[in-house]
């Protein structure tokens, strides 16, 4: 069995910005260096990877594409701090390291057969990218999608390529948001909970997933209660300080659980469960 903690070194293939400003957020679409590596490499939407560079750091960061996108993988990561700083600083050529897949998937065997409405805030839409790419590669195993999004502004909307391709293909019911008024928005003006509640996603044989900051899951969770959906109808991800990344440190606990290897996705059932998850 593997060491979990060698990491496997990744060649970046291209790096475009998301967003801009000072926390901007950059996508690197890399390859392993060693293509062997890719017979082994098994990963599921929800599923995330420490990524790091020798000497600086190693933060995990969820993997931002489908399995069903052949051939590389995603990260989208916001300038944090010391090691995002030096992440955003490589280009196309550069290489880094990446250590997974860890942690849980979102359920998606599960969800056959049923709606799924995603509801996303500002780079919180990173692990639900994976989802909605998944189920456009597999569109007759599921229901209606639906999605929701809102950001603080325009610019800082995440993916505009692909949520303007599903409008313009008419492809999904697609909602989106800022927080604040702009010329020529055509779209909603407010929060993500306020959207939801405008949107009003009908709860039956439907999954709803939300990630986003804390602020907007607490609310996103309460409103998706008053529309009638029940906890375990609710998906959601955690994303607590981690290090090790595979249960051993203790870092990123809340009760009984590691968010690292027993998480990052929850249900909501399994939530309301652990008093400490919304601590
Ligand atoms: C499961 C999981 C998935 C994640 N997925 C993504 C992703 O897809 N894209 C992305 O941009 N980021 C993601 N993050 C957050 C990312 O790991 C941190 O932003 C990163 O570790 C910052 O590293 P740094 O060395 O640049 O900054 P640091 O110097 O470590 O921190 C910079 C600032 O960010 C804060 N910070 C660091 N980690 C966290 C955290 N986990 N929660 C809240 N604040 C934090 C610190 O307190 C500090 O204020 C995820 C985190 C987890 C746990
Ligand atoms: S990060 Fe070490 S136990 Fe989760």
């Amino acid at each position: 069995m593997k060491n979990p903690y060698i990491p496997y070194e990744v060649k970046i293939l291209d790096t475009w910005y998301e967003a801009p400003g000072d926390r901007c957020i950059k996508t690197f679409k890399v390859t392993f260096t060693d293509e062997k590596v890719w017979d082994t490499w098994n990963h599921l939407p929800g599923q995330c990877a420490m990524v790091g560079i020798p000497g600086v750091g190693e933060s995990m960061f969820c993997i931002s594409s489908s399995p069903t996108e052949k051939g590389y993988l995603r990260f989208s990561i916001m300038k944090a701090g010391k090691n995002t700083s030096a992440l955003h600083e490589l280009e196309a050529g550069d290489t880094f390291f990446v250590r997974g897949p860890l942690g849980n998937n979102f359920p998606l065997e599960e969800w056959k057969g049923k709606n799924v409405v995603t509801i996303g805030g500002g780079i919180g839409q990173a692990p639900l990218r994976p989802v909605i790419q998944w189920i456009r590669d597999n569109r007759a195993d599921y229901g209606e999608l639906e999605l929701i999004y809102g950001a603080r502004t325009s610019a800082d909307h995440c993916f505009k390529d692909e949520f303007k391709e599903i409008i313009e293909e008419g492809e999904c019911e697609c909602h989106l948001s800022v927080d604040v008024e702009e010329e020529e928005w055509p779209h909603f003006v407010g929060f993500v909970p306020q959207l939801l509640m405008e949107v009003a996603p009908k709860p039956d044989n439907t999954i709803a997933v939300t990630c986003g900051p804390p602020i907007m899951i607490k609310f996103v969770l309460q409103n998706l209660e008053k529309l009638g959906f029940t906890p375990d109808q609710v998906y959601t991800t955690l994303e607590n300080r981690m290090k090790c990344g595979i249960g051993k440190c203790g870092r990123c606990n809340v009760g009984h659980l590691y968010v690292c290897k027993d998480g990052p996705v929850f249900s909501y059932a399994q939530l309301k469960e652990i008093p400490e998850a919304f601590a």
